[in-house]
């Protein structure tokens, strides 16, 4: 098929059927048009960055449906600090195999928002807090999925970095700043990987919504990246539907029976003489293209290995381990006994809150991966997963399992209370119970190695000299125990880099300064200073 196919389509279609079009027929499909000599397939979207999230229901309006069984991967805060486009790009492969097998052709990720400040409640979801690093993982992982015949969703664009207020908080960003911190990885990856969807973001960036922003839709976008796919809304974005098919913005989603939600909003700009059906054309004609070229791929029969796709998130996550410290505990023999403190061990945090969250095939905790391979130890909980944790029966249990052992591994950092889709931090401090730990444990064994799990930076100034290594597993998907356990014993070397600043304390960062704001702006007065950036410049 090609553009004149696409044009005799669009020459059949009634003005109602193209505006039934310009939303979504569900939460999760495309609209499509089936009569006489007209049949315009539907596309079945899902999410996300870390794996499939292909509800069981199709329809509804409740978005968070219990989801079909995938291979929970590492997230892109994990992947990046591997820094290996091929690692990522397989990664990106075998996600877009489950979803053929499931009948889904638009996978949607990845997410490449700069980390501003690492108090975002959705960092865990992005790469880096520099946009060359962010724009060539996020490559990577576009490239693996769209070479599987499987379509992306490039998000959230445009300046969405933070979770306070994002339905309509007003992003204030200079010229500059945009073009050297916040573009750059959307640009690159426009450029150089053609994603067949660019998902608008929810916020409004320096006065105008981005579901209704041509300046960035179609001007840039389109006009000085060369842009030929469609732009999609994130969940529920859609400011105005009409001012926003002249900006650009081709699909509303979610959507919903015939005219959709705003399909009325349509009508009367039509009525009123602010929108033509030559605007409603343009939008259409793309949409026609793409679900030609992206349609539901019922393909029967694709089946993956379901312990191969376990063993690739197990190696992404020993690529994206950063070894923090290390002065000569590890790596860790077998002969030497343990204790293992903290409910992280046990019940693995391998995945963020929010959109992105699947249902895993199975998850391998770092205790798991200790009985697995028959390696003795002692285990105490240390602390609940609850608010800070703190629990004093559960700190003196710790501290006894710890005596006389040779080595002490300690495991901290974030639970889904402190970080997730939806809100932000209001501190980079771990729980109040995991910090105790530390010092009460250095009480009685010299010898701690500490694990750290977490989405996003932590504070670790106040006790990384006294231990003796860190090792940072950040969301290590479903196989992150078992790729623990291989970097902890030494059968892997831990080689990835951060890819993001841990600040030694958070007021250390003056963009935590201008973080969040409101009520209705929120000003990114810090410029191009985020991150290292920041940290060379202020020689901090
Ligand atoms: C959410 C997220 C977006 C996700 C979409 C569908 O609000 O912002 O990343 O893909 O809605 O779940």
């Amino acid at each position: 098929m090609n553009d004149k196919d696409y044009q005799a389509i669009l020459a059949k279609l009634t003005l109602d059927e193209k505006v039934c079009m310009c939303s979504g027929s569900t939460t999760w499909l495309t609209q499509p048009i089936k009569r006489d000599d007209v049949d315009i397939p539907a596309v079945r979207m899902s999410d996300g960055p870390v794996g499939l999230r292909r509800e069981k229901m199709s329809g509804g309006v409740n978005i968070m449906q219990i989801p079909e069984p995938a291979t929970c991967f590492p997230g892109a805060v994990t992947t990046a600090s591997s820094w290996d486009e091929d690692l990522i790009e397989e990664v990106g492969h075998a996600i877009a195999v489950e979803a053929q097998s499931l009948g889904v052709s638009t996978v949607l990720g990845p997410g490449v928002n700069i980390k501003r400040s690492p108090l975002c409640g959705r960092n865990f979801e992005y790469f880096s807090e520099d946009p060359f690093l962010a724009g060539r993982m996020g490559a990577a992982w576009v490239h693996g999925v769209q070479k599987t015949n499987v379509g992306t969703s490039l998000k959230h664009y445009l300046a969405n970095n933070q979770e306070y207020i994002r339905m309509c908080i007003d992003s204030i960003v200079d010229e500059r700043t945009l073009r050297e911190i916040y573009m750059p990885a959307f640009e690159h990856i426009v450029k150089t990987e053609h994603p067949t969807t660019v998902m608008c973001s929810y916020n409004r960036l320096n006065g105008t919504y981005l579901s209704d922003n041509k300046r960035f839709l179609t001007d840039v976008l389109r006009d000085e990246w060369g842009y030929k796919g469609i732009v999609v809304s994130d969940w529920g974005a859609v400011n105005n539907r009409a001012e926003g098919i002249k900006a650009g913005m081709d699909l509303e989603m979610p959507g919903g029976k015939g005219i959709g939600f705003n399909g009325n909003n349509i009508y009367n700009a039509l009525e009123n003489g602010t929108l033509t059906e030559e605007d409603i054309d343009k939008v259409v004609l793309r949409l026609i293209k793409f679900a030609y070229e992206n349609k539901v791929r019922e393909v029967d029969g694709v089946t993956y290995d379901v312990e191969e796709h376990n063993q690739i998130a197990r190696r992404a996550a020993e690529g994206g381990a950063v070894l923090l410290k290390n002065d000569g505990a590890l790596p860790l023999k077998a002969n030497q006994s343990i204790a293992v403190i903290g409910k992280l061990a046990k019940k693995l945090r391998y995945q963020g809150g929010g959109s992105s969250h699947i249902l895993p095939h199975k998850v391998t905790s770092f205790l798991d991966a200790l009985d697995n391979a028959g390696q003795k130890y002692e285990y105490a909980d240390g602390y609940t997963l609850k608010g800070e944790g703190y629990k004093k029966s559960l700190i003196k249990k710790a501290v006894k399992a710890a005596k006389g052992k040779d080595a002490v591994l300690l495991f901290i950092g974030l639970t889904d209370a402190f970080e997730s889709e939806g809100y932000d931090r209001s501190h980079i401090k771990m729980p109040t119970s995991h910090v105790t730990l530390v010092n009460e444990l250095l009480k009685v064994n010299k010898n701690v190695i500490v694990v750290l799990s977490c989405g996003s930076p932590v504070e670790i100034g106040e006790w990384d000299k006294g231990v003796k290594a860190i090792l940072n597993v950040y969301l290590g998907g479903q196989a992150g125990g078992e790729a623990t356990y291989n970097l902890l014993y030494g059968k892997v070397n831990p080689s990835g880099k951060l890819a993001e600043t841990f600040p030694v304390c958070e007021n250390d960062y003056l963009g935590s300064k201008y973080f969040r704001m409101g009520p209705r702006t929120v000003e990114y007065r810090e410029s191009v200073y985020v991150g290292y950036r920041y940290y060379d410049s202020a020689k901090k």
